[in-house]
């Protein structure tokens, strides 16, 4: 028998940024707190991490020093360049990742590439992103292309911070000499093999995405990887455009001609920002995009933080998505089929699964299975907890849901954590009258 009941004041959810945010548990007399949730999902959403700006901003305060002691500039062939190498070199490898330094010569000097390589994954279906990291000879290029630069390094060491296990190979580069005509990404795409070539799925592109007046472009050179990025501005609700200031003007453009499918981000170089563009991104209309383009105030002054900030997670989330693929948890299902009785607006209760024989962290897809059986679902707020304690919001209480049962599929970002040791399902009954218990619940890795 259904009934018609009560409108009592239960935490409502808010949604920002197209994650659910519990609101203050006010109403609820709560036995515990219930700890910030990390990350909700619902949805099979692939979680991709936040990149924090202040690591990237970092780096490119390092990439600044560097230039400041080497005459001014990273540029090829100079010892700011060599510097900046080494400085990324440095993190990738303590990051664990399989660097290589690819030598090159042009205009009489020696160049170098950084190819750096995520153990693991099909190599035969290789995702890539790269930057380049010289500057040119008259400033520190600190948005050409330190920023670039800077946010491909923060993404890879994110990837090795999350211990991203994805099912295509990952492969981030560092190019030399892109100002002197993509000299080192040419070198990169002649001497691969075409045996190599063909393994490459797609080769994303980052060069100048913290514009201090900034645009939102879109590489348009393969529809699939610009759907990945206009998928997540969509998200962000900020409008893009198609990148047009000079097709071909940077690395992507020797993958392109031979047949790679290729993708990226652009804040703008030296192109005027119109008034329809200003209306949409903010920022000054007549100027231009960066107004010290190529010029020695390429400084740590010369980036917009939130371009910088959301083209960071923008590469993530590319990188995330596209080398993910496989649908195939690699194994692993930890079950506790016993009842366990929810009492009536009463204290949370908890049935736990003991997670054994897994190396490592939680996977960021950590799927959660939940079988509640409730004559009133709305009473019911279900968080996972980490073997630490955190807890991971699974659902909110809701006073209209008047549903039986909460038999649902989550998926929850646990990359943090070791998936080692015992997990809880905790389930509270925040409002009178319905009842029920947890019939089972699952955890597949
Ligand atoms: N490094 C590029 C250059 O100096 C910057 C640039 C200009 C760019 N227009 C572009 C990069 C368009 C990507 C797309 O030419
Ligand atoms: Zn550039
Ligand atoms: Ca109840």
């Amino acid at each position: 028998m259904r009934r018609v009941r009560r409108t009592a004041a239960v935490a409502a959810a808010l949604t920002i940024g197209g994650l659910l945010v519990p609101a203050a548990p006010a109403a609820l007399a709560a036995p515990h707190p219930v700890a910030p949730t990390p990350v909700l999902a619902p949805a099979p959403a692939l979680a991709a991490p936040d990149i924090p700006v202040a690591n990237v901003k970092a780096h490119l305060s390092q990439l600044q020093s560097i230039a400041s002691s080497n005459g001014g500039n990273r540029a090829h062939g100079r010892a700011g360049y060599k510097a900046s190498l080494d400085y990324v070199k440095g993190k990738l490898d303590a990051a664990g990742f399989t660097t290589t330094v690819q030598q090159f010569t042009s205009s009489g000097a020696t160049g170098y590439n950084l190819i750096a390589d995520w153990p693991g994954g099909d190599t035969g279906q290789t995702v890539m992103a790269g930057s380049h990291l010289d500057s040119v000879t008259s400033g520190p290029g600190i948005n050409d292309n330190g920023s670039g630069s800077a946010a491909v390094l923060e993404t890879a060491l994110a990837v090795s911070r999350e211990q991203f296990k994805p099912a295509k190979h990952l492969r981030f580069a560092w190019w030399g000499a892109e100002e002197l005509g993509l000299v080192g990404s040419k070198y990169y795409v002649n001497n691969l093999p075409s045996s190599e070539r063909s393994k490459i799925s797609g080769y994303l592109n980052f060069d100048m995405i913290g514009s201090p007046n900034p645009g939102y472009f879109v590489y348009d050179d393969n529809t699939a990887l610009e759907k990945v990025f206009k998928d997540y501005y969509a998200g962000l609700n900020i409008p893009t455009e198609i990148e047009t200031e000079g097709d071909g003007r940077s690395d992507h453009a020797p993958f392109k001609n031979v047949g790679i499918a290729v993708g990226g981000l652009f804040s703008g170089a030296d192109y005027t920002k119109t008034s329809a563009q200003a209306q949409k991104w903010g920022g000054t209309a007549g100027q231009p995009f960066d107004r010290c383009y190529h010029s020695s105030c390429d400084t740590t002054a010369n980036i917009n933080d939130t371009a910088l900030d959301r083209n960071s997670d923008a590469i993530a989330y590319a990188i995330w998505n596209l080398a993910a693929g496989s649908t195939t948890p690699p194994g692993g299902v930890f079950e506790n089929t016993d009842d366990v009785a929810v009492p009536d607006n009463g204290a949370a209760v908890t049935s736990t699964v003991n997670v054994t024989g897994r190396t490592g962290n939680a996977p960021s897809n950590l799927k959660v299975d939940v079988d509640i059986r409730h004559t009133w679902r709305g009473d019911l707020v279900v968080d996972l907890l980490a073997p630490d304690g955190t807890a991971f919001r699974l659902k909110n209480s809701s006073s209209n849901d008047s549903a039986d049962d909460v038999i649902a599929s989550y998926t929850v970002n646990a990359s943090a954590k070791a998936a080692n040791g015992a997990w809880k399902l905790r389930v509270q009954d925040v409002a009178a009258q319905d009842t029920g218990y947890i019939n089972s619940w699952k955890l597949t890795f």
